[in-house]
Order: structure tokens, then sequence, then C-alpha cells
């Protein structure tokens, strides 16, 4: 049967239909397919320079978000809420799987994570546990179930990669040479590759189950790996990611992100670990490295996170700049060049967002 709608409740009908609708924008660009506008979204997009997740924060420690689905859910939505997203990213952090694997950290207040039981031996590795995602980290599972009722844009599930997370492991915390982290990788190296392997394998397992539960992309974090040549990343960690992400393209059909910091010069070897979206950080010149990639991955990135800090006009110049340089292709991923800082002023989130959306390719 035909229903023949009025003027007024045919344009309210279509307005409902526009905004519930699927927006797919960034999983299209993720795929390389036509888009009417880059999509946009920010690393570490819900967090600390949001009055609402401050108080949210009050009541809960970061490590209770995390825990608690509903409340994950709600941290999760409010940056989509408040500037309208392409991509949610569901709220967690590189560090929460370690803990069902044995590993004993906690929090520090403007540090970051501190490991209390450091890797020191062969030992040490042999004894790190697998995890069963039947039960271990079953919340993470709860909160994508609930946001894929919620949310009418993707969400992306997230790991640190298997190196970034083995820097923490290993140097209990931020470093700046990294000097037990590569001195167990060149003397130990046998034992370097068992926990690669076992991190490789455990964070692939946590990624699919991701899937499973809700997630429609998934990025893979390798903060830390900027710190290799070229040579130690080749040797040392390019074949456990590639394992790591063919085992996540054996079992599910979802694009895979993968980001490091510091990484031009890793760019070419990043992308042969078979990733669909490489992350080019700040300091890249992205039309010169997509170039060199041959556009055979997709590209999100990269405007200085520090530059939010500025005033508009500036952020307006550089974000016009970024976009010019940038080839008619598909396959651009609109983010920041590295997490989104604390106290970034919110308005400035908000009016560079609008201008995003504003542009047509
Ligand atoms: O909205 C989102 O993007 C999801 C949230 C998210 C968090 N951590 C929450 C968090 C994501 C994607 C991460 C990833 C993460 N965690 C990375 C990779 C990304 C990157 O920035 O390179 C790394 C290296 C970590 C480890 C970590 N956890 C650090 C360095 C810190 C910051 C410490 C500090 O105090 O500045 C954390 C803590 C953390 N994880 C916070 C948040 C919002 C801040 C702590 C808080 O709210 O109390």
């Amino acid at each position: 049967m035909r229903i023949l709608l009025t003027e007024g409740t045919r344009s309210q009908h279509i307005k409902r239909i526009q905004m519930t609708q699927f927006n797919d924008r960034f999983l299209r660009a993720c795929r390389r397919e036509q888009t009417d506008r880059p999509p946009v979204w920010f690393m570490r997009q819900a967090g600390r320079y949001q009055e609402k997740y401050r108080e949210i924060r009050k009541k809960n420690s970061l490590v209770d978000i995390c825990k608690k689905p509903e409340v994950c859910a709600e941290v999760t939505l409010l940056p989509i809420e408040q500037f309208g997203f392409d991509a949610a990213i569901v709220f967690s952090d590189i560090m929460i799987p370690l803990e069902p694997l044995g590993i004993d950290f906690e929090y520090k207040e403007g540090v970051g994570p501190v490991i209390h039981n450091p890797i020191r031996s062969n030992a040490d590795v042999e004894k790190l546990g697998g995890l069963d995602l039947g039960t271990d980290l079953q919340y993470t599972g709860e909160s994508l179930q609930i946001l894929k009722r919620e949310l009418n844009v993707p969400c992306l599930g997230f790991v640190g990669a298997p190196f970034t997370l083995a820097s923490y492991m290993l140097e209990g915390g931020p470093s700046k040479s990294y000097a037990k982290l590569k001195s167990f990788m060149y003397t130990q190296t046998d034992a370097w590759h068992l926990l690669m392997k076992k991190l490789a394998h455990s964070m692939a397992d946590y990624l699919i189950f991701q899937v499973e539960s809700g997630a429609m992309a998934v990025q893979i974090f390798d903060s830390w790996v900027g710190i290799l040549n070229v040579q130690d990343y080749r040797e040392y960690v390019l074949p456990h990611i590639k394992e790591m992400i063919a085992s996540i393209k054996e079992r599910t059909d979802v694009p895979v992100v993968h980001f490091g910091t510091n990484s031009s010069h890793l760019l070419l070897d990043m992308k042969a670990s078979g990733a669909d979206v490489i992350g080019i950080d700040w300091k890249t010149d992205m039309a010169a490295a997509w170039k060199s990639m041959n556009y055979e991955v997709a590209v999100q990135g990269n405007l200085d996170p520090t530059l939010l800090f500025a005033d508009w006009s500036l952020i307006e110049t550089r974000a016009k700049a970024l976009f010019d340089s940038m080839p008619d292709q598909p396959g651009f991923i609109f983010n920041l060049g590295h997490g989104i800082l604390p106290k970034t002023p919110e308005e400035n989130v908000k009016e560079l967002v609008n201008w995003v959306k504003g542009r047509a390719i």
C-alpha cells in the first residue's frame, strides 16, 4: 500500500530519516570509496578537555569508566553528541587488557601507566597468561553492544600494538631512551619474540571480540614505535604486526587502522603490515606520505593537536592548507596527528569539526 503524506508530514519524515540514517562516511573512506567530504573524528576524542567528562570522572576512576558499560557508553557518546564526529571510539585504554594477562599497573596523575611487575626475563614472559574472552574484558563487549544500539555512526574498537604494550611492560612506565626495552630486544631476542607473539595473539583476539560485540572498524595504536629505526622495525616488530592483522582479516571484514607517533620513516613498512588505513602523525607531510604509499591505503590525520590552542584564524589557515595539499583521491580521513590534549578549548574543536563539515572534496 502506498502511503500518501502531506507536505508537512513528508518533510518531518525525511528529517527523521536523515537523523536516524546510518552515517557510513568513515567506513567508506577507510575502503577508499568516494564520499561527499572527508569524515572527521579525533583520536582520544573523549577525555579531560571536556567538562562533561571531568564531571563523570569526579565520581569514577578511569578504570571504573572502562569497566562500567553504561558509564563507558555515556562517555563514548559525549563527543559524538557535542561535536557530531563521523566515528566514535569505545572508551577504554591500551593498558586495560593487560590486567587479565597478569600485569599489575596503576595510572599516575600526569605521568601515565606505571607497572609494578615489569618483565625482566624469559621466565616472566613464559608466565604471561592468555585472554579468556568469554569472561575477561566482558565489559568492553557489553559497552560495544550498547553503543551499537545508540549510535548512528560506526564505533571503532582499539588496542595498543604489541610494541607499545611491550614498551610499558619492559620499561615499567614512560621512558626517554627506551634503554631497558632495546637491551631486552637485542640481548634476549628469543624472549622478545615470544613476548611480541603472545601480545599480537591476545590483542588480535581482543579486537575480534570487539568486532563481534559491535565495533565496525579497529585501530591499532603503536604510539612509541617511532623510537625504532627501519631495520629494527623490520626485524623485531613488523612480522608480529603482519601476523596480527592477518588473523583479524581472516576472521572479520572490518577496516584496520594502524597509527604510530613519530613514524614518518616507518610508513612504507607500516603499510606492508596489511592495514587498510595508515594514521599519519602531525610532524609528517601527509600528502607526500600518501603519494609515497601510491594511494594504495587510506590515510588518517594529521593536524598538530597543540594547534587547537591557537586562535581560530590560524587553525583555519592550517586546516585549509592540509585540505589543499591533499590530492583528489578517495580515502582521506580528517583527524589530528596524535591524541587530543587535556585543556584543549572545546569551542575550537566544535569550530574545526563544523569547518570540515562545510567542505566538499
Ligand atoms: O575517546 C577515546 O579516544 C578513547 C580513549 C583512550 C584512552 N586511552 C583513555 C584515557 C584511548 C584511545 C587511549 C589510548 C592510549 N592510552 C594510548 C594510545 C594513544 C596515544 O595517545 O598515543 C596510550 C599510549 C595510552 C596510555 C595512557 N593512558 C597514557 C599515556 C595516559 C595519559 C596519562 C595522563 O595522565 O596524561 C593514559 C590515561 C588515559 N587514558 C586518560 C584517558 C582519557 C587520561 C586519564 C584520566 O582521564 O584520568
